[in-house]
């Protein structure tokens, strides 16, 4: 059931902390600052890696393959729809990673079945044990977020993060006592936004805008993505997210002082250049909406203002991301939405 609340959506929503505490358990090792995935003994450091996925697992895949690019691997994410073996370099050093929630998604077990087939070391970043991705690929790691009901992603995109967090760091070795203690915080972390977020405030004074545009850099981009995908799905109203440096290359022309635009402005290296791309649609009379850890320094460019605890600047996007959840669904709450089956969409796409 719902224990309580009005949609699954919520109860998902709330069950974060949770999903994120089973997702970390017994994967970090504080001893010698390291992390350890036991269902992926024998899986050696890639030369190269592919992610496959879509929707709000390809956004996840973004956000996990900038960690393993920081890594030092060759990294690259495909929409699985679009993955094309033939004129994408493949072979035996490439490891394959499919992220998919159900692992039953046609697109993406379509994209693992070609890597496969061309002999390159596949893995699925999954939540369903003894799914389809789980039994065609050479790996697979679980998630651990327990089952989603409500047909948008929630609490399972925030494991994924985590999830494909701790790969970037298994798979390569190079993990710090900082990274561990910060995934350490983040189940705490998520349910004080819980507990504190003024989300639903905000939804209220935007619930009529025309558009909703969600903007970030760096590993808030995915995030943005994932705000505007969210927002649609639920609400049906228009809504876009873009790396925010594109605005002014075409997205702009749409801003208007009925367009909310939420920016994700955490404090790491990318907060100048944040802050001109919200000084551009300020400019434009749109409302600023600051996702912000740093609330003090950000206060005079933002309408509102919802705040996230400071974290390790790689998982700032990851406790953005909640406060982005909350908006979407009181917005859709507000408009009487079909919330936990939106129109037209099935939680998983089993054709391509
Ligand atoms: C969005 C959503 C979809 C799925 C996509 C992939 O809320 O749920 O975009 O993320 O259909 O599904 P999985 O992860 O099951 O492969």
């Amino acid at each position: 059931g719902k224990s309580g609340y009005d949609h699954y959506m919520l109860k998902e929503i709330n069950e974060q902390p949770h999903a994120l505490r089973e997702c970390l358990r017994g994967r970090p090792r504080e001893l010698d600052a390291s992390i350890e995935i036991d269902e992926l003994e024998g899986l050696e450091r890639p030369e190269r890696v592919h992610f496959v996925a879509c929707g709000t697992s390809y956004h996840a895949a973004l956000y996990g393959a900038r960690l393993f690019r920081e890594q030092g691997i060759q990294t690259n994410t495909f929409l699985a729809s679009e993955y094309d073996v033939d004129a994408i370099p493949v072979d035996e050093g490439t490891l394959v990673v499919g992220v998919t929630q159900s692992g039953e998604t046609a697109d993406t077990l379509g994209a693992l079945r070609a890597a496969n087939r061309i002999g390159a070391e596949t893995l699925s970043v999954t939540n369903v044990v003894g799914c389809s991705a789980a039994r065609e690929t050479d790996y697979v790691m679980y998630i651990r977020a327990g089952p989603e009901i409500g047909v948008a992603a929630t609490k399972t995109f925030a494991s994924q993060q985590v999830a494909l967090a701790m790969l970037s760091r298994a798979l390569t070795g190079a993990c710090s006592s900082a990274f561990i203690k910060a995934l350490r915080a983040l189940p705490d972390q998520v349910q004080s936004i819980l507990d504190t977020s003024q989300a639903a405030t905000v939804a209220d004074e935007y619930v009529d805008a025309d558009a909703y545009f969600f903007i970030g850099r760096g590993y808030n981009a995915p995030v943005a993505l994932e705000g505007a995908l969210k927002m649609k799905e639920i609400t049906y109203k228009h809504a876009e997210g873009f790396p925010a440096g594109e605005l002014k290359h075409g997205p702009l022309a749409l801003v208007t002082e009925r367009t909310p635009v939420f920016s994700m402005l955490t404090g790491d290296s990318n907060a100048e250049k944040m802050l001109g791309n919200v000084r551009e649609v300020e400019s434009r009379g749109a409302p600023i909406v600051a996702v912000t850890d740093v609330p003090a320094q950000v206060a005079t460019h933002a309408d509102h203002v919802l705040e996230i605890p400071n974290t390790h600047r790689l998982f700032a996007p990851i406790l953005a991301n909640i406060q982005l959840q909350l908006v979407s669904y009181w917005v859709a709450n507000q408009l009487g939405r079909s919330i936990d089956k939106p129109r037209n969409l099935a939680k998983s796409v089993t054709v391509e």
